[in-house]
C-alpha cells in the first residue's frame, strides 16, 4: 500500500487539535490550540464557552496545519473525527467541520471514538512492539478505564470509574489548595501541578488515604472518596494554620505526596486485578504473545503513575507503554492516527461518504 495522508481533527473537550498522519505513522502536522488558559480564569469549562472558542479557531487551526505539512488539501487520503464521547456542543463544532470539508474535498470521513483514539496512540511509535490484543489503562480527565484492546472499534471493559475520573479529581483538588496562586502553576493542570508539587514534599507520609474499593473483586475504580478526604484534610490544616481565603498551606508539597500515592495505590490494584484477569489459563487473553500493557491519557504522563504501574506489570511479565508526553493528553494526531488504523484494518470498505449520517454519539 502507498503511502497516504490522514488528517486528524479534535474539539471533543477544550482543546482544538487538527493533525496530518501518513500510513506510516509519520506526523506531518501537528497544531493544538488549547483554552486552558480561558478556562481556569472561571475554575473550569463552561460548555458554550468553549464551543465558541472551537468555532473561533477551528479554520486557522486547518489552514495552519496545511501549511505546517506543506501539503494540498487533494493530497489527503481521508478525514477522521472525533464523534464520540465528550462535550457535545464541543464535539459539534469538529464533526460540522470535519463534514464541510468531506463534502468539499470528495474525502472520505472516518469518525473515532476518542478513547479508543488514546488507546491506540501508543501503536504509532511502538508500531511492533504494542500488537493486539493488549491490555490498556485509560486514565484521562473525564475517564478511567481497563480494556482489553483487541483492535481499532474492538475493545472489552473489564472497569471503568463509578464517579471521578483521576485527572478530574487532580484538577478538583489542585483548585482547592489554590495550587495556581503560585506563578510556576498559574497555566498548569491539576495533574501537573500535583506531580511537580509532591517532589518537594520533605515528609511525604504526612498525608494518608483509604484504598478505595479495597473489597470489591472487580476493576472498577471510584476517586470520590480520595477527593472528599483531600478537602477534608485541607479544610482541618487550613483551620489550624489560619491560612488566609487567597492562602495555601504549609505543607501543600507533603499533601500532594500522599495524594499521588493514593491514586498511585488504586490504579495499580485494580490493573492487577485486570492482569490476573488476563493470564488465567481459562482466559489466555494475550495467547502466545507477550502481554503488554497501556497506559494512555492525561494522566499518563504523570511519571510517578507510569512508573509504579510499569513495576507492577513487570512482575506478571507484562510489558508497559504509554504515548510519549506529547501525545498522552488531547490532540489531533491521536484521531488521526485513529483513522490510519482503520483504514490498515478495514481497507477501502471503512471509507464513508454518507457525511450527514456521520454525527455526535
Ligand atoms: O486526556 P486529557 O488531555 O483530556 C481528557 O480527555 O480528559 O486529560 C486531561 C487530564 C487533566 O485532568 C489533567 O489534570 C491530567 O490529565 N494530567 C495529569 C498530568 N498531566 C495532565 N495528571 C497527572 N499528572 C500529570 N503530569
Ligand atoms: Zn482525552
Amino acid at each position: 500500500r502507498s503511502l497516504s495522508y490522514v488528517l486528524g481533527i479534535e474539539t471533543s473537550c477544550d482543546d482544538t487539535g487538527i493533525a496530518i498522519v501518513d500510513t506510516s505513522g509519520n506526523v506531518k502536522a501537528n497544531v493544538l490550540d488549547s483554552q486552558q488558559e480561558f478556562h481556569t480564569r472561571y475554575g473550569g469549562i463552561i460548555p458554550p464557552r468553549a464551543q465558541d472558542l472551537h468555532r473561533a479557531r477551528i479554520h486557522s487551526a486547518y489552514e495552519r496545519c496545511l501549511e505546517e505539512a506543506n501539503l494540498q488539501p487533494e493530497q489527503l487520503a481521508a478525514i477522521a473525527v472525533t464523534t464520540r464521547p465528550g462535550l457535545p456542543l464541543s464535539l459539534l463544532v469538529g464533526v460540522r467541520f470535519a463534514r464541510h470539508l468531506a463534502r468539499r474535498l470528495k474525502k472520505p470521513l472516518l469518525p473515532v471514538h476518542h478513547m479508543e483514539a488514546h488507546a491506540l496512540q501508543a501503536r504509532m511509535e511502538h508500531p511492533d512492539a504494542i500488537p493486539f490484543p493488549f491490555l490498556c489503562l485509560l486514565v484521562s480527565g473525564g475517564h478511567c478505564q481497563l480494556a482489553m484492546v483487541h483492535g481499532p472499534g474492538r475493545l472489552t471493559l473489564l472497569g471503568q470509574t463509578l464517579d471521578d475520573a483521576p485527572g478530574e479529581a487532580f484538577d478538583k483538588i489542585a483548585r482547592r489548595l489554590r495550587l495556581y496562586i503560585l506563578p510556576e502553576y498559574r497555566l498548569w493542570n491539576g495533574g501537573r501541578a500535583i506531580e511537580h508539587a509532591a517532589r518537594l514534599a520533605t515528609d511525604p507520609s504526612a498525608y494518608d488515604f483509604p484504598l478505595p474499593l479495597s473489597q470489591q473483586r472487580n476493576c472498577n475504580f471510584s476517586f470520590a472518596g480520595i477527593k472528599n478526604n483531600s478537602f477534608r484534610a485541607i479544610r482541618k490544616k487550613e483551620r489550624m494554620e489560619r491560612t488566609p481565603p487567597d492562602g495555601i498551606i504549609s505543607n501543600y508539597a507533603d499533601f500532594c505526596a500522599g495524594l499521588l500515592r493514593a491514586v498511585s495505590r488504586h490504579l495499580m490494584h485494580r490493573t492487577q486485578r485486570a492482569l490476573e484477569y488476563c493470564l488465567q489459563p481459562q482466559v489466555r487473553f494475550f495467547g502466545d504473545g507477550q502481554p503488554t500493557l497501556v497506559v494512555s491519557g492525561g494522566v499518563a504522563n504523570n511519571d510517578t503513575i507510569f512508573a509504579n504501574i510499569q513495576h507492577l506489570a513487570a512482575q506478571y511479565g507484562c510489558r508497559s507503554f504509554r504515548p510519549s508526553k506529547r501525545y498522552c493528553s488531547d490532540n489531533g494526531v491521536m484521531i488521526a492516527w485513529h483513522g490510519v488504523e482503520q483504514l490498515l484494518q478495514d481497507g477501502d470498505s471503512s471509507l464513508r461518504f454518507d457525511f450527514d449520517k456521520v454525527d455526535i454519539q
